[in-house]
């Protein structure tokens, strides 16, 4: 397949594609999913799985998204069809949830204009923000005027909260205006939306720093409890947290690097973007563990005192119940929730339309249709299907949305494949290449054994272990059926819209596409010596036993004493595979020659094996570690040493993260060198 000399429309800059990008890992979930999960999951102690995702599988992903979108110039569909005629669906299935996304997200940000709107009231007419009050009690108003007032009462248009619709429908007008003009718009918009909600995170972290106890608020941020690092569930909420921070598995990124000039960086981008996104999560937890510390101080100076870990919340209590109420006991509150709302406004803007413009190429590329046809329409059925959030049980039903879209069934799962596709049925080389001879810096072999072994045994593991807490919530009444058998609705609905995105993404890849002829042709020419069949056919068999030694563990789940002995065989066995197959991928998938199919297959059977081999052990670990007593972290009034330390660590990661990035960029400018035009390979 030759490059596509076709004239796709470009990013303006390099800058306007970074920010882009950055602007879309940089959302909502920054500001409130990063925060509390840190101190849910230990504090500082968090930092470390944290940081290990971040840098072994953040950003190797966001490079192969980046290098699949710029190698076929094309939205996620159509790319991964490029990379493997029968991809084609795991793009689609992407785009569909990031559709899903795009119905919700918009919501929140009409929550944020309401909020907004109420801030610029008090501050015209110099009265209280309707959620301000005193003490304990102020805690309890700032939670009833979001949750009865604001989302339950007030004027209805039908069964639709009046206000919200009327802010949703603006949410969509803005996201309209931003994209309708094509990539060049929104890489000079971008300009705007990523360095202003920095500037206002910047201006709320040091306003809670210099507060009063912001420094307790800091201690229940950064005060490591290393226990929970033992606990399995600490490292799979960090690896999920990185996944949905960097945007990663939607196509967005994939599709963003699809409008890059053909000779833009592509790995220095990567490591600039996730480092980025991973300074404003930080940056993000110490303006609101600060300010909140801020917040604990004065109520208990006024004889009310409220505790920290009351106020701290996860998901949207944090942004319109604590927060709020947080900001309404200082002085100027009014105008410091403006700046906070605005700055989430700013924030989420561009993650939401960086998905709307996914999904648009995505259509726009496949069917070739106008994209200022498909746009419109598109907004009109996101503004028809976000209408479900709109109404009285609306928040309840996102949240249960989000949580299927985010959870076992949505982002790591279409990761797995991601790489399972790219790695096993493609040529990784082609993309490492193509990243190499473009970027700053280059990959080294390495990167193939990340995606291809390393990252999918990681994210299979989370995925069998996330299914197999689906089936115990199950049992115990807590998933799709309550205690007493009946179906839970919002669970039930959910679910359906997982099942119909895969059914509806494999529908979507079966139509055919304008496209078709290049690829005849590209077939055409391909070489196909099928190579080391043998080794092919050992690696498979290996793979088999290590899953057949299963079964005995399953029948016999109770004869304690031989179980460890078959685990272990197991996964000697499916390591074992999954090494050889790997090997033979390497050594023969070059253009000349293709190893068997059998070492693909055995290679993805492997993986299988390996990653329900350590389900088996982190259940019966976290089983063991939930039985231990946690002992409640007590907090001084300053921070420890310990905490002293952390912070000094991250910064002087961020900083030097990016001090290097910007030197490898400032030197590869330096040296100017001589285009390299290659004869670009196929890609399967
Ligand atoms: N990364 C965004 C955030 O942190 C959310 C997002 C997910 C955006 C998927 C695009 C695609 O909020």
């Amino acid at each position: 397949m030759q490059l596509l000399e076709e004239q796709r429309e470009t990013w303006g800059t390099r800058g306007g594609f970074v920010l882009a990008a950055i602007g879309s890992a940089v959302g909502l979930g920054n500001l409130w999913g990063f925060p509390y999960k840190l101190y849910s999951y230990g504090g500082g102690a968090f930092l470390i799985p944290y940081i290990i995702a971040m840098f072994c599988i953040g950003i190797p992903l966001l490079i192969l998204e980046f290098s699949l979108g710029h190698f076929t110039q094309r939205a996620a569909p159509d790319a991964f069809r490029r990379a493997n005629k029968r991809l084609e669906f795991v793009g689609w299935w992407g785009i569909i949830l990031g559709f899903v996304i795009i119905t919700y997200y918009p919501t929140i940000l009409a929550y944020c204009f309401s909020y907004m709107g109420d801030s610029l009231a008090a501050i015209f007419t110099g009265a209280a923000l309707p959620w301000a009050g005193e003490g304990a009690e102020g805690v309890r108003n700032a939670s009833k005027y979001f949750f009865e007032d604001y989302l339950a009462g007030g004027e209805y248009i039908g069964p639709f909260r009046g206000e919200i619709l009327f802010m949703l429908i603006l949410a969509w007008i803005l996201m309209y205006f931003c994209i309708f003009r094509g990539v060049k718009l929104v890489g000079k918009i971008v300009w705007l939306t990523v360095p202003l909600p920095w500037i206002m995170l910047l201006i709320l972290a040091i306003r809670g720093l210099t507060l009063e106890g912001s420094m307790k608020g800091l201690a229940f941020y950064l005060d490591p409890d290393w226990t929970q690092l033992a606990k399995p569930s600490t490292w799979r909420f960090a690896f999920g947290q990185v996944f949905f921070s960097l945007s990663l598995a939607f196509g967005v990124m994939l599709t963003y690097a699809s409008f890059l000039h053909r000779k833009s960086d592509i790995n220095n981008n990567a490591a600039i973007i996730g480092i980025a996104d991973f300074a404003t999560s930080f940056i993000g937890g110490i303006a609101i563990f600060a300010t909140i510390g801020g917040m604990a101080h004065v109520t208990s100076q006024a004889g009310q005192p409220v505790p920290v870990n009351e106020v701290i919340k996860g998901g949207p209590g944090l942004a319109f119940v604590a927060f709020p109420y947080a900001l309404a006991q200082l002085p100027g509150a009014a105008w410091w929730s403006l700046i906070f709302f605005f700055m989430l406004i700013t924030l989420g803007i561009d993650s939401a339309f960086s998905i709307t413009e996914s999904v648009l190429a995505g259509i726009v590329d496949k069917t070739g249709w106008r994209r200022d046809i498909v746009l419109p329409v598109m907004s009109l059925v996101g503004i028809g299907t976000g209408l479900m959030y709109v109404t009285i049980d609306g928040l309840s039903f996102l949240g249960t949305i989000d949580g299927f879209v985010n959870g076992t069934w949505g982002i790591a799962f279409i990761g797995l494949i991601e790489c399972v596709a790219l790695g096993w049925f493609s040529r990784l080389d082609v993309l490492r290449d193509h990243a190499n001879e473009r970027s700053d810096w280059r990959l080294g072999r390495w990167w193939n054994l990340l995606i291809r072994v390393m990252i999918p045994v990681v994210l299979g593991t989370l995925f069998f272990w996330s299914l197999y807490d689906n089936v115990q919530e199950y049992n115990a009444g807590k998933f799709l059926r309550d205690i007493n058998g009946q179906w839970i609705i919002n669970d039930c609905v959910g679910m359906g819209i997982m099942v119909l995105a895969c059914v509806l993404a494999v529908t979507m890849s079966l139509i055919r596409s304008p496209h078709d002829k290049t690829e005849k042709q590209a077939r055409q020419q391909r070489i196909e010596i099928a190579s080391a069949r043998s080794w092919g056919i050992a690696g498979f068999v290996l793979a088999c036993l290590a899953g057949l030694i299963f079964i005995p563990i399953f029948l016999f789940v109770n004869t304690n004493a031989k179980e460890e002995a078959f685990l272990f065989a197991s996964f000697l066995l499916g390591a074992a595979s999954l090494l050889m197959c790997h090997g033979l991928l390497e050594r023969f998938d070059n253009g000349v020659s293709r190893p068997s199919g059998f070492a693909r297959l055995g290679g993805v059977m492997a993986i299988v094996d390996i990653s329900v081999c350590l389900l088996v052990i982190l259940v019966a670990l976290s089983g063991k570690v939930a039985d231990t007593q946690k002992t409640p972290v007590e907090h001084a009034d300053h921070l420890s040493q310990t905490s002293y330390i952390i912070l000094g660590v991250v910064f002087v990661l961020i900083v030097f993260g990016l001090g290097w990035c910007f030197w490898k960029a400032i030197g590869a400018v330096a040296k100017n060198e001589p285009e390299q035009q290659s004869e670009e390979e196929p890609l399967s």
